[in-house]
């Protein structure tokens, strides 16, 4: 006879927190947010610890390089999507881990034969004012002058005026060596009053810039999380295919830690792709795995070496996996199981494996519940699609602006590397949809308010951080009818804004 559950499976939203006690340290900003990403031994420090609980989904939609780069700047990880190409997978890790701090590709650049109309177009396209000239109107070309706007005015020039004839000539610019510090170039920045320095190789090419506004937005960003070579740190999504090619490139192109996507990690493809990697690099290679949704699972990926463990099927916001294959569970329930199995793993052999919930969370709360049920860290998807740094277009949809999100098992993404049981290396039905999320502007605004709430949160329970809120942590089921008292109800709301 089949095995039957004794309770059903709950997800967040039927959960609540009860307050605990909070003293007079109970203040969101004594609340810290540090998370281990890896396995770790009773006494020891975790290889990577993260600076806050968040990482995003490895998927086409959601962690390129530019995600990559904003969430590490806030002290997450984000994993590159792995259904692409392996040398575009690595070449994304390769611009994360070669990104410095404060040092900017140019994205706006003409050569002293273009017009004063080819310097507008740009800065509509780009937005930005400062414009580099090259002799041939590249990025990399020999610096020769710049165009900001204190160079031209438009209602006294004509626009096919060139721009030879109006830009700040090299002779007239203040510019840095490669290999200047960002510390040295803020100074030549400070003492010249510049509002941007050219970085410039023995060549005279250039190489990148350095923004007087960035100097803030870099001190802006206490938490960013970076490798012992101050890069910033970065995962990278692998699948039980094409490892062999796969792995060696992610780790050549600097990737900090792997994990293997897919939908289901009950699997022996994960023990072999685990085994792998271990046979070749031993623990060096840090290598996360998943989903699982119950103790057998957690357990069976414990034992295969896993670094971490991610949970969650079918609760994902673009997933339709329990409606077309009928798998799944509760998250709230998976979080809890799992966590369980983890705790009796940590006090049988001393090993910690951090475990991480992915999918399905809808309010910034769901967070703060995720981790109080015993998770480490939670992966979103949906949450950081929105952003301006996600790779998907921002579209005007019946007057308001939208992202595009896709699921991996969309036919539009076609992953079928995460849904393969060994069989026909096709995607046989899709198992995600094609969506639209609200656009949400910049990831560091709404991380900051996210992160405020989850520390007020810990405050309420009088935890100030992750392993004590889960000690100290009272949660209880609420019923339906209290779901719609948690709400704003029997008033007429004026802003029906959500702010999630
Ligand atoms: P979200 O944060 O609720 O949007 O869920 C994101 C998670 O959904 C990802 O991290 C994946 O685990 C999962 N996922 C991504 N694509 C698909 C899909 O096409 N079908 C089912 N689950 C998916």
């Amino acid at each position: 006879m089949a095995f039957y559950y004794d309770e059903p499976s709950h997800t967040f939203s039927e959960y609540l927190l009860v307050p605990g006690y909070s003293d007079e340290n109970s203040i969101p900003s004594n609340v810290s947010l540090k998370t281990p990403l890896v396995k770790f031994k009773k006494g020891e420090t975790p290889a990577i610890t993260m600076n806050i609980p968040l990482i995003s989904a490895i998927m086409q939609s959601v962690s390129n390089d530019t995600m990559a780069i904003a969430l590490a700047k806030e002290g997450g990880v984000s994993f590159i999507y792995g259904s692409q190409t392996v040398e575009n997978q690595a070449a994304m890790v390769r611009r994360v881990k070669s990104y410095k701090a404060g040092f900017v590709a140019s994205d706006s650049n003409l050569s002293p034969e273009d017009t004063l109309e080819d310097v507008l177009n740009l800065k509509e396209k780009t937005g930005h004012s400062t414009v580099a000239i090259t002799s041939d109107g590249t990025a990399e070309g020999k610096l020769v002058g710049i165009v900001s706007s204190r160079d031209y005015r438009v209602s006294r020039m004509e626009p096919s005026l060139k721009v030879k004839e109006f830009m700040t000539p090299l002779k007239d610019l203040v510019t840095a060596p490669e290999g200047t510090s960002l510390k040295e170039a803020n100074d030549i920045i400070w003492e010249h009053k510049l509002n941007s320095l050219p970085i410039v190789d023995k060549n005279g090419c250039l190489v990148s810039f350095v923004f007087r506004k960035d100097y803030s937005s870099h001190k802006e960003n206490p938490n960013e999380l970076l490798d012992s070579s101050k890069r910033f740190v970065v995962g990278a999504g692998i699948n039980t295919r094409d490892y062999e090619t796969r792995v060696p490139a992610l780790v050549e192109a600097g990737a900090d830690v792997l994990c293997i996507d897919s939908s289901e990690g009950y699997s022996v493809w994960q023990k072999r792709t685990i085994e792998w990697i271990r046979s070749k690099y031993g623990d060096k290679v840090k290598v996360g795995a998943g989903n699982v949704v119950d103790s057998e699972g957690f357990r069976f990926l414990a034992e295969a070496g896993a670094d971490f463990i991610k949970i969650g099927i079918g609760g994902g916001s673009i997933c339709i996996t329990r409606e077309t294959k009928g798998i799944g569970r509760g998250q709230a329930t998976a979080v809890i199981d799992v966590a369980k199995a983890r705790d009796e793993y940590y006090k049988e052999t001393g090993v910690y494996i951090p475990i991480c919930s992915d999918g399905g969370i809808v309010h910034d709360y769901h967070i703060t519940l995720a981790l109080a049920m015993g998770c480490d860290f939670c992966m979103l998807g949906r949450y950081f699609a929105r952003f301006d740094e996600s790779p998907t277009q921002k579209v005007l949809v019946n007057g308001n602006y939208m992202k595009e999100y896709w699921g991996e098992g969309s036919a539009r993404a076609r992953n079928w590397q995460r849904y393969d049981l060994g069989g026909a290396q096709k995607l046989s039905f899709v198992e995600g949809v094609d969506s639209y999320v609200p656009y949400a502007g910049p990831l560091h605004d709404t991380v900051s308010v996210t992160l405020s709430k989850i520390k007020h949160t810990f405050c309420n329970c009088g935890a100030l951080t992750i392993p004590e809120l889960q000690k100290k942590a009272k949660l209880t089921l609420v019923s339906s009818v209290s779901i719609v008292e948690g709400g704003a109800h029997d008033v007429v709301v004026k802003d029906t804004n959500n702010h999630n």
